[in-house]
């Protein structure tokens, strides 16, 4: 093994860590019984949970009014630090006014639970057609980052947070490392270089290709699943990770891959969400990020490779974390193997071209999707839940 370096730098320098220690949050908690509450809907706590442990250092709260503006337009913060999409905390108009400027408000999880304090700096109500044109290239009601964005409500608030109580989460505890975590994890495994890989969809072949491609050039593999919420016709969270821990168990050298999830909801924003994603990946400290085809990517609103040209707008300063950019890959029959078209000679008809949409499509026709596509075994727990859910 190669000799240890420091892992790479959170982004802007220093990883955020919004937790309380116990005894103020335990105070903090009695104040916050008395603030006006704003219950979190499912994105907004995915939200707080990556600002909360760092996952968006250097973020410490939901945007104000300048870093929306400066993030949307340039993005980049005031500060010239790269960042693609404002995070926000959005109410509707006809609450607005419970909640005022320079005041404390108590935000809490749906089942009551207060999780945090956030000091409101910034109450503003912005141009949504701008935002969806710039970060969405599309203001298509359709999309479902833009049908999201408009639907979390009108007027958005910004301020830092501190966080009194985690998250409740129910599921994939084994697997919900903070950067904080992923750095010990990493270091004690002795990585210096680590790709990670975002996915939101079971990984199929073509994913197993580059992420093994990549990982022949680093010391490890981050498989990183979104597990935040999904469009609905995609394969639910639960599903996915049965996949990814079965081929961790029989496709992957288990000593060279570390798996845990990605608590951020998907916006599909694809170019702007890809410089997103790989930041966060830095943060747990990640220096390589795979991008392959229409990275978050839906529909045809990006281009195959838009989500690769993106990173040409960033300098190697502002951006620290390296783009691995795979072409588009599918099986080839001529050489039996996975390639794209930088790899193989075949023509267009000996190529088997695979997509998580097309798996998709498949599972609901009935069909199992062929080794081309998927492992066996993956194949397998697709069609199974298939099954329980259209009993
Ligand atoms: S995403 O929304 O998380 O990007 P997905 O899970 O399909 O969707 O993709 C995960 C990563 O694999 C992305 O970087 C994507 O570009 C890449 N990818 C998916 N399918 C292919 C493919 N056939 N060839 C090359 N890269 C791919």
């Amino acid at each position: 093994m190669s000799q240890i370096k420091a892992l790479i730098q959170p982004h802007g320098g220093k990883l955020i860590n919004c937790y309380l220690p116990e005894k103020e949050g335990k105070q903090t908690l009695l104040t916050a019984l008395n603030l006006p509450r704003l219950t979190l809907s499912t994105r907004n706590i995915a939200d707080l949970e990556c600002i909360a442990t760092g996952v968006y250092s250097p973020l410490e709260g939901f945007v104000d009014e300048q870093e929306y503006t400066s993030i949307v337009k340039d993005m980049r913060l005031t500060n010239g630090l790269a960042w693609s999409i404002p995070v926000t905390l959005q109410i509707s108009e006809s609450v607005a006014d419970q909640y005022e400027l320079d005041s404390e408000i108590a935000l809490a999880h749906p089942n009551g639970e207060i999780l945090a304090v956030m000091t409101i700096t910034s109450k503003f109500k912005p141009n949504q057609n701008w935002e969806a044109e710039q970060v969405y290239r599309t203001t298509d009601e359709a999309h479902p980052g833009v049908k999201a964005m408009s639907g979390e409500g009108e007027v958005y608030l910004g301020g830092p947070i501190k966080l009194i109580n985690a998250v409740p989460y129910q599921d994939f505890l084994d697997y919900r490392l903070t950067p904080e975590a992923t750095r010990v994890e990493f270091a004690r495994r002795e990585w210096n270089t680590i790709v990670a890989f975002q996915t939101r969809n079971p990984i199929h072949r073509a994913h197993e290709y580059i992420t093994k491609i990549a990982l022949e050039v680093v010391d490890g593999l981050f498989i990183n699943p979104l597990v935040g919420q999904t469009k609905s016709d995609d394969i639910p969270a639960k599903v996915r990770m049965q996949c990814y821990q079965i081929l961790m168990e029989k496709y992957y050298p288990q000593n060279r891959v570390c798996l845990s999830v990605f608590p951020a909801a998907m916006r599909y924003a694809g170019p702007r969400e890809a410089i997103m994603h790989a930041i966060a990946r830095q943060n747990y400290g990640c220096t390589h990020f795979i991008v392959g085809r229409d990275h978050a990517g839906v529909g045809d609103y990006y281009g195959t490779y838009d989500a690769q040209y993106i990173f040409d707008e960033f300098t190697e300063e502002e951006l620290k974390i390296t783009p691995l950019k795979f072409e588009h890959a599918f099986y080839c029959t001529r050489t039996q193997s996975m390639a794209t078209a930088k790899t193989s000679p075949s023509h267009k008809e000996e190529r088997i071209h695979l997509s998580g949409t097309k798996v998709r499509e498949m599972l609901r026709n009935g069909q199992t999707p062929p080794p081309e596509f998927s492992r066996p075994e993956v194949a397998q727990i697709l069609v199974s839940s298939m099954k329980l859910t259209t009993v």
